[in-house]
């Protein structure tokens, strides 16, 4: 057949075109199908049985607003010492906000602020923004991991359910500094 050929739709292509297809095609089809519906039906599925999608509130911010509202946030709940000083923990202060309160972790070039210390049993909204580009929040040694995404003000609706000493691992890679961006999160009983 030449390539310059000319088919009209209304006449059938010459050669083995219409031959039916192998019975070993028609399995493959058949298996390729059925896993795509397999995987199709688990979409929805994994959504509401799978328990790794968050659900949580969206919104739009910016990095002004949202270091404000994180500024507002260290200044409402940051930890006193018994003189009455502010607690720090290599520079970032430390805060414990109550329970049911809305936190705020702010993500820039290369750090996480503040330092969180939660209440395991508790519920609180964590709001997750970023001041410059895309960071990863990945809690470690926990298996959990977030976009942290500039201009977007993620609201995760956590339960710290295990106590102990948590770190904040970017894995998202945003620079020079992106191996050193850990932050610190304390889940106290
Ligand atoms: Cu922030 Cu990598």
């Amino acid at each position: 057949m030449s390539v310059h050929e000319f088919h009209s739709g209304v006449v059938s292509p010459t050669g083995n075109w219409w031959v039916p297809a192998d019975k070993k095609e028609k399995l493959w089809v058949t298996i390729a199908f059925t896993w795509c519906m397999v995987l199709f039906a688990m979409m929805p599925l994994w959504h509401f049985k799978g328990g790794q999608n968050p659900t949580g509130v969206r919104g739009k911010t910016n990095a002004a607003d949202f270091k404000a509202r994180t500024d507002r946030f260290i200044s409402d709940y940051q930890l006193k010492d018994a003189k009455g000083k502010p607690v720090e923990d290599a520079g970032f202060a430390v805060v414990a906000p109550p329970p049911g309160s809305e936190v705020y972790l702010e993500a820039s070039q290369w750090q996480w602020r503040p330092v969180l210390k939660l209440k395991k049993g508790a519920n609180y909204t964590l709001h997750l923004s970023s001041l410059d580009l895309n960071h990863g929040f990945s809690l470690y040694p926990v298996n959990l991991n977030f976009q942290v995404v500039p201009g977007y003000d993620y609201g995760l609706r956590i339960t710290p359910n295990k106590s102990g000493d948590f770190r904040i691992v970017c894995n998202e890679f945003c620079g020079i500094g992106h191996h050193v961006m850990v932050g610190k999160v304390i889940v106290e009983d």
